[in-house]
């Protein structure tokens, strides 16, 4: 049976890196798991008062994250951290929390940079708001890329190589990961 894997970037930047990264790790998923984008750049900031009136974005949201089986995060790092954007997406999405759309979904987590970390700090901060939301995330393999640019050709497809058989090797993964629940 197919299952579906929620898309979830750090960065959203047209010719971006995440976008890259994202679009290529949906193209190496297994022919039984679809990965689909879902948007997080128009969610209003999170705030507690506006959930009596819940904006249309965090309804569309929320609605979406209800149906997807898994979740795959694509991310930058930020300062050593997640990017605003992204924690407003979980923070929406743990909302109220009796609904929160994260309980129990199997995850995996991703992360570049352009220098020699590979979004490390980003990673595992994103790791820490996933214990507390009950997200079992995939353990091995963990994907920290430096070096971003070198992965890719100037197709902006994945080069041959360790890089991108690491990426084959996680997004298989994956694919047990959902399979097993989590
Ligand atoms: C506000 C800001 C903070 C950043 N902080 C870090 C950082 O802490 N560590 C790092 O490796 N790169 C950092 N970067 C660089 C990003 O990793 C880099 O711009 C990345 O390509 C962003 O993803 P994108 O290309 O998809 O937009 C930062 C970039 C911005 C805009």
């Amino acid at each position: 049976m197919t299952k579906t894997a929620a898309l979830l970037l750090g960065s959203t930047r047209a010719s971006g890196w995440t976008r890259k990264l994202g679009r290529a790790l949906a193209l190496l998923a297994p022919p039984d798991l679809e990965v689909r984008e879902i948007v997080v750049a128009d969610l209003p900031l999170y705030h507690e008062e506006l959930e009596p009136r819940e904006p249309p974005e965090w309804a569309r949201f929320r609605a979406e994250m209800r149906a997807v089986d898994a979740l795959l995060f694509v991310t930058p790092e930020y300062n050593r951290s997640i990017p605003a954007m992204l924690k407003n997406a979980i923070d929406i999405g743990s909302s109220p929390e009796e609904h929160s759309v994260w309980s129990g979904k199997p995850a995996a987590v991703a992360s570049f940079s352009p220098g020699m970390l590979g979004g490390f700090g980003a990673n595992h901060h994103l790791r820490q708001a996933l214990v507390f939301l009950d997200v079992p995330v995939l353990q091995q393999p963990e994907i920290y890329l430096s070096q971003i640019d070198r992965l890719f050709d100037e197709e902006e497809r994945l080069r041959d190589g360790p890089g991108k058989e690491l990426l084959v090797t996680f997004m298989q993964a994956f694919d047990s990961w959902i399979a097993l629940g989590g």
